[in-house]
């Protein structure tokens, strides 16, 4: 482990954002967070866990410590007759193990490609994409608690995945360190191509069975269309989950606005286009000071250059009053907000 004081994590947010971090400490081994956990001083100090930085508002400064996560490292585990089973340190960045997966020839992840982020966060947002979640592919999440430095393993049911969320976003918020993560690749591969998107590509290819390295750079030029690549404007992607609604709260809507873009849910409730909703209240492409709603995706935020945190939060909170005052619908932050 390597410690560092005072330091600028703009570097190390995908938004761009300055925020000092009394305490930064770059964590490269399993063993490297038990030296945490039995370090005399930093042992007992809040923690912050920081991965790729790619869903997360840094809006203050923290006098948490915060650990950054850099473990690497990526194998297959096993290989069973109905699965590859793969495992990766929590510091790969997320598309480069998606693009090895399917270089190796374990299919599987394509659906997932160009998240942007690491290998450890994937698990704590249940990152989704493309009729695809993290959670239809986890074998298991391995942890060390931050208070007793021991190792556990918890499966896919202990993850307690829902949308964008999980046990880590949570109970365990703060109280343990994913290290690694171990993924299910299921045997025979099926391609998952039930998305409007993906639909359009495969019109747009007749005749065409497509190869999971086809659906993955399908994936990539949907995702390079529409979101903004945080290397060149700040962004943490959807800054709104998609809300979910009561059917006769869809039904009031549709009656007052007939291209609401909804999508049925088993239950008998309505997922409705946060990104369509924003738009629909002319967002798209407006900015509060440097903070600005991108104008190809009006659920992407983004930093113009210079933004500081609070401009971000003011700009979002402008956005849910203004959903509210016309569908009634309170729009709820995806990354994790530090204000
Ligand atoms: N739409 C608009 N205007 C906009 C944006 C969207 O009318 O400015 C409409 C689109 O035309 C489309 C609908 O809204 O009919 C949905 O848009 P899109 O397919 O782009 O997906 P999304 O619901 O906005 C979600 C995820 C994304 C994920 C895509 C693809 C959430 C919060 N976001 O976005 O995830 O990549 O679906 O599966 O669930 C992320 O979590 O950071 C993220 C980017």
């Amino acid at each position: 482990m390597r410690i560092e004081t005072g330091v600028n994590l703009q570097p190390h947010n995908t938004l761009g954002l300055p925020a000092m971090a009394e305490t930064l400490i770059h964590i490269e081994t399993e063993r490297g967070v038990r030296s945490v956990v039995n370090h005399p001083v930093y042992g007992r100090a809040p923690k912050f866990i920081l991965g790729g930085g790619s869903n997360v508002v840094l809006a203050r400064d923290l006098s948490a410590c915060v650990l950054k996560i850099e473990i690497a490292g990526r194998r297959l585990l096993e290989e069973r007759e109905d699965a590859w089973i793969i495992e990766a340190g929590a510091g790969e960045p997320w598309h480069d193990l998606v693009m090895w997966t399917l270089a190796q020839g374990w299919p599987g992840l394509e659906n997932l490609a160009l998240i942007p982020g690491t290998v450890g966060a994937a698990p704590v947002q249940n990152i989704g994409a493309y009729g695809l979640e993290l959670a239809d592919r986890l074998e298991s999440v391995i942890a060390v608690d931050l208070i007793t430095g021991r190792t556990v393993e918890l499966d896919a049911r202990q993850c307690r995945f829902g949308y964008r969320d999980s046990v880590f976003k949570q109970a365990l918020a703060g109280k343990s360190v994913i290290t690694r993560v171990r993924l299910r690749l299921p045997k025979p591969w099926q391609p998952v191509l039930g998305y409007l998107d993906l639909q359009r590509k495969l019109e747009e290819n007749p005749g065409v069975a497509p190869s999971p390295d086809q659906i993955a750079a399908w994936v990539c030029e949907i995702r390079r269309a529409k979101l903004p690549d945080p290397a060149l404007i700040g962004n943490v992607g959807s800054f709104f989950k998609n809300p979910v609604v009561t059917a006769e709260q869809c039904r009031d809507i549709i009656a007052r606005d007939p291209h609401l873009v909804h999508y049925p849910m088993d239950d008998g409730h309505f997922k409705l286009a946060a990104g369509w909703l924003i738009d629909a209240c002319g967002w798209k492409g407006k900015a509060i000071g440097h903070a600005a709603v991108h104008d190809r995706q009006a659920l992407v935020l983004v930093n113009r250059g210079g933004a500081r945190g609070a401009e971000i939060i003011t700009l979002a909170n402008a956005i849910q009053v203004s959903v509210y005052g016309r569908f009634g619908i309170r729009l709820e932050p995806e990354p994790i907000i530090v204000a």
